[in-house]
């Protein structure tokens, strides 16, 4: 099994409880190995370095939460299985919720609450996960498995926060964080799975040193031509498209499939909720919002921007990534 320093399932709790602990947010986060988490991601995290058998023919979707995630797993999971599944009017993103149709290797419950046996599933598997890239299984390298990332202005990923902590407290009678206080926690790199610098930086550092394994992307760039990204991941996963699909148009019809659009006007019809590993199960509309780049102008100010964007461009310097 991986290589790992982490305790056994009865010592978890035990072990979680010893490491440094900050109020702010919901739930306290918990820092682990430079990164911030909410306990029950912890405990998974924690499982994951023990047990996860990565394959070598492993594709895994690595993400921030609120960077994208849903809109990735649309996509790739699209591209990945066209051949099996058509982009028809029987397609099972029409019906079936992203994050049932690809599951996260650490969070086991979000599939629709039922826990998915990760080493039952066929090869190859397409896998999610918001795990740093030094915290995954040392062998995710080793195999050369496939990555792809996806990050997003870091200001738009922070408004994405606030609104989707607020749905959840509420949801739980409680109240979320306000603006300025998501903000302060925020540019002091205390988020879940923060401080999101560190987190792109990794898989950016990675993606330069070795471009066939590592796709790096920006919401941004899906968001100005998603038929392009659409023809970078069919290549990337080893299945470009044909002279016949270009002909057809493949890439602007998987580019719609996926869109804000056609995934929130069929909500209705995506059937079950996600338990997101905190015994909160979620209906489907919590991971659509509004889907928009810039939209952080309207709940913060100028000044904010400016500052956090500061902070950003100091935290990525010399390494050539820019927000
Ligand atoms: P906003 O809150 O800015 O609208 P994640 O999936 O990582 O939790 O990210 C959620 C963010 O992605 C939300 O951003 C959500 O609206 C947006 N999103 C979800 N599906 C999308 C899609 N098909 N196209 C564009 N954005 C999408």
């Amino acid at each position: 099994s991986s290589a790992v320093d982490a305790p056994s399932d009865e010592s978890l709790k035990d072990f979680i409880s010893s490491l440094p602990s900050r109020e702010g947010w919901p739930k306290p986060l918990i820092q682990y190995k430079g990164y911030w988490f909410k306990p029950r991601m912890l405990e998974g995290v924690l499982r994951t370095r023990r047990a996860f058998l990565p394959r070598a023919d492993d594709v895994v979707l690595a993400t921030q939460p609120k960077c994208g995630t849903t809109w990735l797993k649309a996509l790739a999971f699209t591209v990945a299985t066209r051949s099996r599944h058509g982009l028809g009017a029987d397609h099972p993103l029409l019906t079936c919720y992203p994050h049932h149709l690809v599951p996260y290797i650490e969070i086991p419950g979000a599939a629709g609450g039922h826990v998915v046996n990760l080493g039952a599933l066929p090869s190859p598997r397409l896998l999610a996960t918001h795990m740093p890239m030094s915290l995954l299984p040392p062998e995710t390298r080793s195999l050369g498995c496939r990555v792809v990332y996806l990050c997003r202005d870091p200001k738009d990923t922070l408004v994405s926060r606030l609104h989707f902590e607020n749905k959840l407290a509420a949801r739980c009678g409680g109240v979320g964080p306000s603006m300025d206080d998501a903000f302060g926690m925020f540019c002091e790199g205390f988020s879940p799975y923060g401080p999101f610098w560190d987190h792109c930086l990794e898989y950016w550092e990675e993606s330069g040193a070795r471009p066939d394994t590592i796709l790096f992307l920006k919401y941004e760039e899906i968001k100005l031509d998603p038929a392009r990204v659409v023809r970078r991941l069919a290549s990337f996963l080893g299945v470009p498209l044909t002279e016949q699909e270009e002909s057809s148009g493949v890439a602007d019809k998987v580019a719609r499939m996926c869109s804000f659009e056609t995934l929130t006007g069929l909500e209705v019809k995506q059937v079950g909720g996600v338990s997101h590993g905190n015994r909160v199960h979620f209906d489907n509309s919590v991971f659509y919002r509004k889907g928009e780049v810039g939209d952080w102008v309207n709940h913060m100010s100028r000044e904010m921007g400016v500052k956090l964007d500061r902070i950003v461009q100091q935290k990525l310097h010399g390494s050539g990534l820019v927000f």
